[in-house]
């Protein structure tokens, strides 16, 4: 059977640039290179979007979201199925059912929950359930790779503890997807992506951040993009090194240089390592931002609708045939039917 690639992004707002680079480009990368034998599953989270405040118009932000994927290089092919999570019911199901095999205290450990849930008088059940819809998603669809930020690896590893949980009492009916460290070797990035808040980088990139230099979203002017770079904040240690513990800030350049490049890291490392001069390594970032952002945007403004909603519509007949069968042996082990 032919293994396959899944990943998705939340459509509740204009994704940043650490979406892009966490994600949605190392999937156009894996997709292309592997199409002919993987499945290439690219789908709509659209009711993990709904946790939180939909901001901009859902639809036009579900349709942009699949262009992204297109105007970074995504090839389609008969292999590309692309599908929105709402249009597939199976998943809220499969979601029930692996909320009787996974436990409150495990979800209760989830960091994005706590993070989410920090401060607040009243946290809905959405963000607390968010990541065993995750495994649904994952699990129906029998994904073996997950192109994700770092950020989402305690959800994959969640997802593997209750495929491995769910099998140890049913057989081997589900696929457990691999661990973090070959999903990084398959990525070929060596580490998981984590894109750096330009402002404070010790915290990742987010959609949420208030101040808006501290994000690049993927509708920057071009010219604004770069003046973000220009502005990251650094250190005062005064010489180049990755070293994303003592000198974050420069370490995310190096990192968002080799990840817009699509040039190893440890490349992109041995150019700069040791120089004094921060200011023409920004110079050479914003550079690369603004060329990409410049052609990004170019092609995202070719791209109908129609195409999108076609892709949906051979997408989401497809991963309904295949999320019906999987629930069905699910259904089946238990007793349900
Ligand atoms: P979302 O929308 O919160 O994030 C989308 C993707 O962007 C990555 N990401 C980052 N990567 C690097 N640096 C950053 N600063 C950064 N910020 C965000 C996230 O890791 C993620 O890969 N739960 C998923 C959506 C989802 C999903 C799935 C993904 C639902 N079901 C099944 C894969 C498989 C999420 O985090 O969306």
């Amino acid at each position: 059977m032919k293994k396959t690639i899944l990943t998705g992004i939340r459509v509740n707002s204009e994704p940043t640039l650490g979406n892009f680079l966490g994600a949605i480009l190392p999937m156009v990368r894996l997709a292309n290179a592997h199409s002919l034998e993987y499945n290439i599953n690219i789908f709509i989270p659209d009711l993990h979007s709904i946790i939180s405040e939909v901001e901009g118009d859902f639809q036009e932000n579900i349709l942009r979201s699949i262009k992204y994927y297109i105007a970074a290089g995504l090839k389609i092919n008969e292999n590309v199925h692309v599908y929105r999570q709402s249009y597939v019911p199976a998943h809220s199901e499969m979601c029930w059912i692996l909320n009787c095999v996974a436990s409150m205290g495990e979800l209760g450990r989830m960091t994005q929950y706590k993070d989410k849930g920090q401060g607040k008088e009243s946290v809905n059940v959405g963000i607390f359930d968010y990541p065993v819809l995750m495994a649904a998603d994952i699990l129906l669809h029998s994904a073996s790779y997950i192109p994700v930020g770092e950020d989402q690896f305690q959800h994959l590893e969640l997802t593997r503890n209750l495929a491995i949980r769910f099998n140890h009492k049913y057989g081997e009916i589900l696929t457990v997807p691999e661990n973090t460290e070959t999903q990084m070797k398959f990525m070929g990035t060596g580490e998981g992506i984590r894109i750096r808040d330009l402002v404070h980088p010790e915290k990742k990139m987010s959609k949420s951040t208030d101040s808006d230099n501290s994000k690049i979203l993927l509708s920057d002017a071009p010219e604004r993009a770069a003046k973000k770079i220009m502005s990251a904040t650094t250190d005062s240690v005064g010489k180049i090194k990755y070293d994303m513990f003592n000198q974050p800030g420069i370490s995310n350049l190096l990192q968002i240089e080799a990840l817009v490049n699509n040039i190893p890291l440890q490349d992109v490392i041995s150019t700069w390592q040791g120089e004094t001069h921060y200011g023409d390594l920004k110079k050479k970032v914003a550079h690369s931002i603004s060329t990409f952002l410049e052609s990004f945007q170019e092609n995202m403004a070719a791209i109908p609708d129609e195409m999108v909603l076609e892709l949906f519509e051979t997408g989401e007949a497809y991963a309904n045939d295949v999320a019906d069968k999987k629930l069905l042996e699910v259904q089946k082990a238990f007793k349900l039917r």
